[in-house]
């Protein structure tokens, strides 16, 4: 019997799997965006406002090689695992699935915690830990031990998201009364009485005309984020970047890379494409940070754009816990290969051998 997974041809076939499996409620967890989706819908529609300029017979294109080195680190595809917190509503330890899934497939993974013994084992993958609240922020001694605590657990850079300091309106998971509780739950998905996983409960995660519900007290700042980069040994990078402006405060600070983010579109609403501000944002860089990128990446194609637009790797979300939720850990190793053998042809047909040789050349706006 043919393996019914590799009869998934490309990340969307994947997404229909998902959508089959899950309750309905987990899947507008993990699919929806914020307020009216103008961003999410952005996202993707904004690709195909560039087209892609092959040069023929410019390179040996017999083989390609898809690896960088970023931070340091060898990476065999530019393409590494975003983080995403409550994967435990699509599968349990849904954290250490995909962690080991990542070290099966070598790609770089942004971890919110939980995996330590898994990287500590040697089977996980590069990790990067994701750093949220101003809880380890307050003091200097705080912040050196938060910083040599990843340090020993196998990390290899602090990423930073920095959208996500107030609750945004995700408004299909008001509609569908979406608890908090499912989305810490360390095994297992709960499930009230009838077995559904919407129920009444004090515990939504959004109520209609509530104040803003702020994540951290302060919030933090650049200073903070300066503090951090003085006392950590590790790289610290911004996730969550959109303008020439905050780029170029990043690079002040000293920051060691940004990540042009807009969540997934699960913040801010009618922030534009990812893809739309990554030009800006790479100039302002002007070579002395390296420009990372997340948002609607469903394609090969899609990937070797921001390339060409010179962003330095690229993250995906939805597609791997579509993965995830179709198959377990196998499922989200097969993401990451689809796109890689996915980016490998297209490079072959653009005619490059090495991601090296991609420049602004390979693309333009569509007129
Ligand atoms: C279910 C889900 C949970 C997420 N949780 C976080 C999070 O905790 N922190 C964060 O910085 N980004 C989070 N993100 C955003 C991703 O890191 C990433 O920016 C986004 O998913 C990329 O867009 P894509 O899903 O279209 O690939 C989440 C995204 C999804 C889909």
């Amino acid at each position: 019997m043919t393996d019914s997974l590799l009869k998934q041809v490309n990340v969307f076939d994947f997404a229909k799997l998902a959508r089959a499996k899950l309750d309905p409620v987990a899947w507008d967890y993990l699919d929806e965006g914020s307020d009216d989706e103008v961003s999410l819908r952005a996202n993707r529609s904004r690709f195909d406002d560039l087209i892609i300029r092959p040069h023929v017979l410019a390179n040996d294109v017999s083989k390609i090689d898809t690896s960088i080195t970023l931070f340091g680190k060898q990476l065999t595809q530019p393409i590494y695992l975003s983080v995403t917190g409550g994967k435990n509503c699509f599968v349990p330890n849904g954290e250490q699935e995909t962690a080991l899934a990542a070290g099966t497939a070598d790609s770089m993974m942004i971890t919110s915690g939980g995996i330590g013994d898994v990287v500590s084992a040697g089977k996980g993958p590069k990790v990067w830990w994701q750093y949220t609240t101003a809880a380890e922020f307050r003091t200097k001694n705080q912040m050196v031990t938060f910083a040599e605590k990843l340090q020993d657990q196998g990390c290899s850079a602090i990423s930073v998201t920095v959208d996500i300091y107030v609750v945004s309106h995700r408004e299909r998971s008001m509609h569908n009364g979406l608890v908090r509780s499912w989305c810490q739950m360390a095994k297992g998905i709960p499930r009230n009485d009838k077995g559904d996983l919407a129920y009444n409960s004090d515990d939504v995660l959004w109520t209609a005309g509530d104040a803003p519900a702020p994540r951290a007290f302060p919030t933090p700042t650049w200073d903070t984020l300066q503090r951090l980069r003085e006392v950590s040994k590790l790289p610290v990078i911004v996730k969550g970047v959109l303008t020439s402006e905050d780029t170029d405060r990043a690079v002040k600070c000293g920051m060691s890379g940004i990540i042009v983010s807009n969540h997934g579109a699960r913040q801010l609403d009618q922030v534009g494409a990812t893809i739309e501000a990554l030009p800006e944002c790479v100039q302002a860089a002007g070579g002395k940070i390296p420009v990372l990128v997340d948002g609607g990446f469903r394609r090969g194609t899609d990937v070797f754009k921001a390339l060409a637009l010179g962003a330095a790797a690229v993250g995906v979300g939805r597609p791997y816990l579509w993965g995830l939720a179709a198959f377990g850990q196998r499922g989200v190793v097969q993401i990451v290969k689809i796109l890689q053998a996915e980016l490998a042809a297209d490079m072959g047909m653009a005619g490059v051998g090495k991601i090296s040789e991609i420049d602004r050349s390979y693309v333009r706006t569509r007129h």
